[in-house]
């Protein structure tokens, strides 16, 4: 693709890429490989398996998919919730490059940091009662499943906007009641987690075949 968009630019991603121009310098074939490689990866690895966790936290709580069904201008917190108590990301890495004091703890200039994001999306210092999935949280902190600072996810609001559309157009279509019909085990959490499979079963609210 990227030998042929050298030939014809279009107003695609990569046609971008390719005329961006820093200084004189420009991306050569082996970076635009490299960042297309990454934005595929990034883009689409994260979304699916994001939708996959939500859908499922949303089948665990009825009430809660219920509450999403008669009022979908909560699709948004339900977004953000879905991804605070179940994200598919769970850490994100740092290096240290001075010295730095945080909390009373030195981390050393060189040090490697695995920052548990999981984990922060579910301080009781942070959110009132955790544990809890509830789409009507108001004023929730922002949740960490996106990073943050310099790196914070660059896809963070398409990402958002795609598991949001995702969840609205499974209500639209008229999913009633779904559950789960077998188990849905996680991959490990060290990476891109996530179900490995989803069995799910729901009523359409149009007609009565399922
Ligand atoms: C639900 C979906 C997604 C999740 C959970 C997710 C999660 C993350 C996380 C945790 C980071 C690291 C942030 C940090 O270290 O502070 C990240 C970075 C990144 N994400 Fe996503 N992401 C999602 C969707 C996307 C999409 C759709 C794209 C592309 C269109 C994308 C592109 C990127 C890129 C390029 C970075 C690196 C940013 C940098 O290092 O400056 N992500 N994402």
């Amino acid at each position: 693709m990227v030998a042929q968009r050298r030939h014809s630019l279009t107003d695609d991603l990569l046609s971008d890429l390719i005329r961006a121009e820093d200084d004189g310098d420009r991306l050569d074939a082996a970076e635009l490989r490299m960042l297309a490689g990454g934005l595929l990866l990034a883009g689409t690895d994260t979304t699916r398996n994001q939708v996959a966790a939500s859908v499922q936290v949303l089948c665990e709580h009825p009430d809660q998919w219920e509450l999403f069904n008669q009022h979908p201008e909560l699709a948004m917190r339900a977004v953000e919730e879905t991804m605070r108590h179940s994200p598919i990301a769970c850490g994100t890495v740092r290096l240290v490059v001075e010295d730095v004091e945080l909390d009373g703890y030195i981390f050393p200039a060189g040090t490697m940091v695995l920052v548990n994001t999981l984990a922060a999306n579910r301080d009781p210092a942070v959110y009132d009662e955790p544990d809890r999935f509830d789409i009507t949280r108001e004023w929730a902190p922002a949740i960490l499943t996106f990073g943050g600072g310099v790196h914070y996810c660059l896809g963070a609001k398409p990402g958002e906007a795609r598991d949001r559309r995702s969840t609205e157009m499974s209500s639209a279509a008229g999913c009633g009641n779904p559950r789960t019909t077998g188990p849905a085990p996680w991959k490990p959490i060290v990476s891109l987690s996530g179900p490995k499979s989803l069995p799910i079963e729901f009523d359409s609210q149009r007609s009565s075949p399922t």
